[in-house]
């Protein structure tokens, strides 16, 4: 069933769509949930489109289609299996009913900075994730990054016991929901598109997500102030169908496929300025950003690594070891 604002995008894309794309060319359409301005995802795909529609003109097309007009994350990849949609970069933590490799990176404090992330998925073992969903349907053509996530609620959260009893909204991802009740906390799952009013109107008292999302959807107006933990990961996984892929014309598929991997190398060496930009633009907004000292991080991760060992099987200790040995 579709939403009113969906039917609505819908009917607009298609006038969008008429408008960009010409008779002919095989018409993509890439469905996220950010905004645009200033986001990686959201420049990353603007990227990948105007790329597309000037070098395969009159071969393919991209409209993308932001801020969940179209779909949100929970019924995007049932959209592209459905072909509805050709493309979208959900996060990691939102592909759980596919594939249970990515809870790697909902593991709490798994990774120092975002350049051993980078490392990990440029190995041999993240790459092979890319391929993780493909008897399911769906074929992973890169990683994207984000950043590292924080915390923010509506009182301030300086150690871990502040946590203690409060709502937290979550993606749907089981590792997250975990990190939160390891906390003393309750995790409530929420499509991204409502965060904003549920912290607004008391549904949840906090949330954790990377400086662009706090900054994009002004989740800081209607917090106390955000905590700069840097205690996940919020990357995403650019994907799309098997079957669409499998049948783009050879050449489409390898030019377009090349596109991305470009867009993709060239986004994600921004990231770090992207992240700084979100995170002072969220000062400069006059949000709260509380720092740790070290030891004040440490008892984060006291309190959440225990995490760790209740998925070491579904995640594999060879993986969390791999994973380690690119944060030194
Ligand atoms: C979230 O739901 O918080 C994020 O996955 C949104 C996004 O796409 O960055």
């Amino acid at each position: 069933l579709m939403t009113a604002a969906a039917v609505t995008a819908l009917v607009s894309g298609t006038q969008a769509a008429t408008a960009a794309c010409d008779e002919g060319e095989i018409v993509v359409k890439f469905s996220h949930v950010t905004n645009t301005d200033k986001h990686p995802k959201g420049i990353a795909a603007q990227l990948f489109a105007d790329r597309v529609n000037e070098e395969m003109d009159g071969k393919a097309c991209v409209e993308v289609f932001p801020n969940s007009t179209l779909y949100n994350d929970d019924q995007v990849l049932e959209a592209m299996l459905n072909g509805d949609v050709q493309m979208a970069a959900p996060s990691l933590s939102k592909f759980e009913q596919f594939t249970k490799v990515f809870r790697i990176f909902d593991l709490p404090f798994m990774f120092v900075n975002i350049e051993a992330v980078d490392a990990f998925q440029n190995s041999d073992t993240g790459q092979a994730m890319k391929e993780s969903m493909v008897r399911r349907g769906l074929l992973g053509l890169g990683f994207w990054h984000n950043g590292l996530t924080q915390f923010s609620a509506n009182k301030p959260l300086i150690t871990p016991e502040d946590a203690k009893g409060l709502k937290f909204r979550v993606q749907p991802s089981e590792v997250l929901k975990a990190n939160i009740e390891q906390l003393g906390a309750s995790p409530q799952p929420m499509a991204f598109s409502e965060v904003y009013g549920a912290l607004q109107t008391g549904v949840v008292d906090g949330q954790e997500n990377t400086w662009s999302n706090i900054y994009g959807q002004k989740f800081f107006e209607v917090q106390d102030g955000t905590t700069e933990t840097n205690h996940g990961v919020l990357d995403y996984m650019v994907v799309t169908s098997v079957d669409w892929w499998e049948s783009l014309p050879e050449d489409v598929r390898t030019q377009m496929g090349q596109i991305l991997d470009e867009v993709t190398a060239t986004r994600n060496a921004a990231i770090a300025e992207v992240d700084a930009d979100n995170r002072q633009a969220v000062l400069d907004a006059g949000g709260v950003i509380r720092e740790l000292t070290p030891e004040q991080r440490q008892a984060w991760v006291d309190a959440m690594k225990p995490v760790w060992e209740r998925f070491e099987g579904d995640v594999g200790a060879d993986n969390i070891a791999a994973a380690q040995e690119f944060n030194a």
